[in-house]
């Protein structure tokens, strides 16, 4: 019988072909031309994204083209973000996990991983990193702004752009209310710690410029890692019983190490976003020999190029040993993530985090039915697991 994980890859390319017929987009598949796109930032331009973030969190790096405003954004924001974090981030997220699962053991009901482990963890983290103080309503309308800018323009009807752009507005209004606060502390010499907000400050960039790099960060921290973390622990609970039980053991060793391979590889299975965007401001081809004409927006469908056989061997098979180069999660190239580059591996911290605690937790499993499974669109409000008593 077909596995989930190979029925749900299909569905997917079926609906990637059929957004390309729209006249208005392309699609690449193979992973060379996939890399290809992304080395070539002059032809496939991220002015996709810029025209929208502009209208609703302002201008950021990612809809940026190269020059000097990219290069003095990402070194000051690099810098706001040193690789000496880690250390920190890892005891930080690490104890508010086993908080949230001790609550969740407590409680004696399931688990629900979305509203009570991912969200709150890394809505906390966002205070406790960035320095923006995170309301309720904040997750609802930092994801009301990251599907405006990065879904497909065919599905963002009106409502979605004008529910986009208020909330957008909110979000930039916080984050100037945090500055401005935080600047008063710094002049008061009252600056406890330095987190992402104190060190943008004391850089280079105006107040316009840190707001718009802080709400770009944030949406780039928030959603990719609780959709890539969900995205893991379907692919992890759909494997075969032992395989499941070895790395559930490995988890109850709190071997972390492994469990930031295996999150790794399950979520190249079923990456998030299932698919990057770019817009051609030329025709051109690709070494394969791929024509792609001017003014498209491409769809760069890294879930298809993560099981491209001509670059992944067996692609289908789970290998948490596989090498580094065989999986392609955070983008390539010049806007690769800054949060999951060597050394600075924030968002393999937070999955290794978030997911060694939960899968140690006696026989989890899903409950059943439809609770137990994420729906079709990514960001399901909830995920119930169970587990056994302790
Ligand atoms: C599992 C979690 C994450 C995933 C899967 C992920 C994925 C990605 C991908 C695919 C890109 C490139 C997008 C493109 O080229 O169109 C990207 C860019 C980016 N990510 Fe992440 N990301 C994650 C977590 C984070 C975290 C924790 C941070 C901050 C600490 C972050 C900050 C950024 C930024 C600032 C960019 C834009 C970089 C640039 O344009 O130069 N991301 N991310």
């Amino acid at each position: 019988m077909m596995s989930r994980s190979r029925f749900g890859y299909l569905v997917w390319r079926i609906a990637s072909r059929l957004v390309s017929w729209h006249p208005h987009y392309a699609l690449l598949r193979g992973m060379g031309d996939v890399l290809e796109a992304l080395g070539k930032p002059e032809v496939f331009s991220v002015a996709v994204y810029d025209a929208r973030m502009r209208a609703v969190l302002g201008p950021f790096l990612l809809g940026r083209q190269p020059g000097p405003e990219y290069d003095e954004e990402i070194r000051e924001l690099a810098a706001a973000m040193p690789a000496s974090d880690i250390p920190d981030i890892e005891k930080w997220a690490r104890q508010r996990a086993e908080q949230l699962i001790g609550d969740a053991i407590n409680s004696g009901s399931p688990i629900d991983v979305v509203e009570g482990l991912a969200n709150p963890l890394l809505l906390d983290f966002v205070q406790y990193y960035y320095g923006v103080p995170t309301e309720p309503e904040f997750l609802k309308q930092i994801r009301s702004c990251s599907s405006y800018i990065f879904g497909l323009d065919l599905l963002n009807g009106p409502r979605g752009h004008v529910e986009a752009v208020a909330a957008g507005r909110a979000i930039s209004d916080r984050i100037d209310r945090a500055i401005e606060e935080r600047k008063l502390e710094i002049a008061d010499g009252g600056a406890s710690r330095k987190d992402v907000m104190t060190r943008l400050i004391e850089g280079s960039l105006s107040t316009d410029r840190i707001r718009d790099t802080i709400g770009g960060t944030v949406t780039g921290t928030l959603i990719p890692t609780i959709g890539t973390f969900l995205h893991t622990l379907e692919v992890l609970l759909d494997l075969p019983r032992a395989k499941l039980e070895s790395i559930r053991h490995a988890a109850r060793q709190g071997n972390y190490q492994r469990i930031r391979r295996v999150a790794q590889e399950a979520a190249r299975l079923k990456p998030f976003p299932a698919a990057l965007f770019r817009y051609t401001t030329d025709d051109t081809c690709l070494a394969s020999g791929k024509r792609v004409k001017a003014h498209k927006a491409v769809m760069l469908d890294t879930t298809s190029a993560n099981r491209d056989r001509r670059a992944v061997d067996r692609p289908g098979d789970f290998e948490e040993d596989r090498p580094a180069g065989q999986r392609l999660l955070f983008g390539h190239d010049r806007h690769r993530c800054i949060g999951a580059i060597d050394g600075r591996e924030i968002a393999q911290t937070l999955l290794q985090e978030l997911a060694t605690p939960l899968l140690a937790l006696p026989n989890l499993r899903r409950v059943r039915g439809r609770p137990g499974r994420l729906g079709p669109l990514t960001l399901s409000d909830h995920l119930l697991l169970e587990f056994d008593p302790q």
